[in-house]
């Protein structure tokens, strides 16, 4: 059917349509109106819904906005299409579209170009700016055709030219709302995706750090916070902020308060947007209220003033949107380990249902992965402290030898340091270098004993690296300790015990340990002689290097012993002669 708007043939195309489709309607019912010549039809799109995959899919009817200053159009449009299926509201101006589209969603938005107020064109941009997802289709006559492309240009999905057949219309309407289906099912999926990821990322973290820095980035990158800080407990019944993260400045901003019935465009916010959003972010978060409300509710999705509650009073920026996600664990009795606020400070970016979702999806897979994580570290606290323990109880065996446990640790972590050894590496060294004689525990041998160990005596306390070895080996956290324990003793020209290896055949764990012991064993007192002097003992290793010691481990380790006896002596602390 065509629509001849100004002509009759428009009318009875109307009329004729309720006869089909209302038989019920009379044309009585019908005002008599007067068509102006070639009406500006122009569709507009609707603000997006939020559409996150967590979200069940959305079944209500499709919801187009009908703008036109010409009530008959309005009714026209509104009428064929509310008898296709679509929920249709109108508007009669760009004005009164822009305040119906802050109290409704709307799928699509149809708008006439020419109007009293705002018209077309500038509903579409600043429907463009404000709810990109919403598809806008234009109205146009004949004589505007430029205007129509310049419209396509700045955004809208399509235009109809009058006369116009309602059946175009509504074709251009399907088609808009399958776009609109189809983009927000591959949104879907992304976000099915991203989140699958994000999930996989924490389950199989052991590190508290991971997961904290997982959860952080999911926030800023997925809910496209400002701010977002995680709280934990300390155990003792108080919560900490644990980490704290800013979004860098975002250029592009909405303003702040835009009042479409307001005369003029806004005299200055650009300016005062601009330093929104580069002022620092000073807001902290106010522990006992976000408490307070995880207790009873673990919903937390606020916005303007309600949000601001949630932080202290102070030189913060105004909130636009927070979201709260509490993280508890502990089974059938869960617990409240802490939480993840996230914030918006940027005017018009308000957070929806979705993003809260996704954000407690994220905080409930973060919440059973933080407290595996913190009974791993404490279980790796605990073993640290096993080892310092043993490793002192042992100094404590030999007068002579007190305190050299924790030096020989010293000295072989100032050289994995020297040679830019890998963090986890330097740490297993240390602990290696702890626990280096632990085998000594096996040998029933009386170390304080004056004078020279006799040959049976020696024999003996060659078995200690083996020991030591057995002593660790069936503890799997300790396993990586093993090598620098069951190998210090051998040499880089293969004459060392227990194994007799040489050159890089020995872990160069082991080879940072001997070094390491044998400096401290030379510069301390022993029960058969007195300690020697650090030049002798640097000699003594200079002479050793290539034999006894892998030569450039020797040679890194007398230049950090020099360092480090420098910065010693800097600060007037006592350093062996
Ligand atoms: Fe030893």
């Amino acid at each position: 059917m065509t629509v001849t708007a100004g002509t009759a043939v428009y009318w009875r195309s109307l009329l004729d349509h309720h006869a089909r489709e209302s038989p019920n309607l009379m044309r009585d019912d019908l005002p008599p109106i007067l068509i102006p010549d070639a009406p500006t039809i122009t569709v507009v799109s609707a603000p997006a819904r939020a559409s996150f995959s967590i979200l069940p899919p959305v079944q209500e009817r499709p919801r187009v906005l009908v703008v036109d200053d010409e009530k008959f159009i309005r009714d026209i449009l509104a009428d064929f299409l509310g008898m296709e299926g679509y929920e249709v509201r109108t508007a009669e101006d760009g004005v009164a579209a822009l305040h119906e589209m802050q109290r409704h969603p709307y799928d699509v938005v149809i708008s006439d170009l020419k109007m009293p107020k705002m018209g077309g064109i500038e509903l579409l941009d600043e429907i463009a700016r404000r709810t990109p997802n919403v598809l806008t289709v234009i109205m146009t006559g004949f004589g505007t055709v430029e205007t129509a492309i310049d419209a396509m240009k700045r955004g809208a999905y399509d235009y109809v030219l009058k006369p116009f057949k309602v059946e175009e219309v509504v074709h251009i309407i399907q088609r808009a709302l399958e776009k609109q289906r189809l983009s927000a099912e591959n949104l879907r999926l992304r976000e099915a995706v991203s989140l699958y990821k994000v999930s996989e990322a924490i389950a199989a973290s052991l590190s508290l750090d991971e997961v904290m820095a997982t959860v952080c980035d999911t926030a800023l990158h997925e809910i496209r916070a400002d701010f977002v800080s995680t709280w934990l407990d300390d155990g003792e019944g108080s919560y900490f902020e644990r980490n704290r993260v800013v979004a860098p400045p975002r250029t592009s901003v909405l303003p702040a308060a835009f009042d479409p019935l307001a005369p003029e465009p806004k005299p200055e916010p650009a300016h005062n947007n601009d330093e929104a959003t580069t002022q620092p972010i000073l807001n902290e978060v106010d522990p006992e209220v976000m408490r307070a409300h995880l207790a009873i509710d673990s919903m937390l999705l606020e916005h303007g003033q309600r949000g601001q509650r949630f932080f202290k009073e102070g030189p913060g920026r105004p909130t636009q949107s927070v979201i709260g996600v509490p993280l508890r664990a502990g089974g059938a009795a869960p617990r409240l380990i802490g939480w993840i606020l996230a914030a918006s400070f940027t005017p018009g970016r308000r957070f929806d249902e979705g993003q809260r979702k996704l954000l407690s999806i994220v905080g409930s897979r973060a919440a059973a992965a933080i407290d595996n994580a913190r009974l791993y570290e404490d279980l790796k606290a605990t073993f640290k402290q096993t080892i310092q323990g043993l490793a002192r109880a042992l100094d404590r065996l030999d007068r002579y030898t007190s305190g050299h446990s924790d030096r020989v640790a010293m000295y072989a972590t100032m050289l994995a340091i020297k040679l830019a050894l890998p963090p986890e590496l330097v740490e297993i060294v240390r602990q290696s270098a702890l626990m280096h004689d632990i085998g000594k525990i096996g040998c029933v041998l009386n170390l304080n004993k004056p004078g020279k160990l006799t040959n049976e005596d020696y024999e003996a306390f060659k078995r200690h690296p083996a020991y030591g070895r057995d002593i660790l080996e069936p503890i799997k956290f300790l396993q990586p300790l093993i090598p620098g324990v069951h190998l210090h003793h051998e040499r880089w020209d293969g004459k060392g015990y227990p194994l007799g290896l040489g050159g890089n055949d020995i872990p160069l764990i082991a080879r940072i340990v001997a070094v390491a012991d044998t400096y401290d064993a030379m510069t301390s007192d022993r029960a058969y002689r007195r300690a020697l002097p650090h030049e002798v003992t640097v000699a003594e290793i200079e002479r050793c290097s290539g034999t006894q010691f892998d030569r450039s481990v020797a040679e890194t380790f007398l230049e950090a012993i020099e360092e480090f006896r420098a910065q010693k002596m800097a600060t007037g602390e006592t350093i062996p002669e």
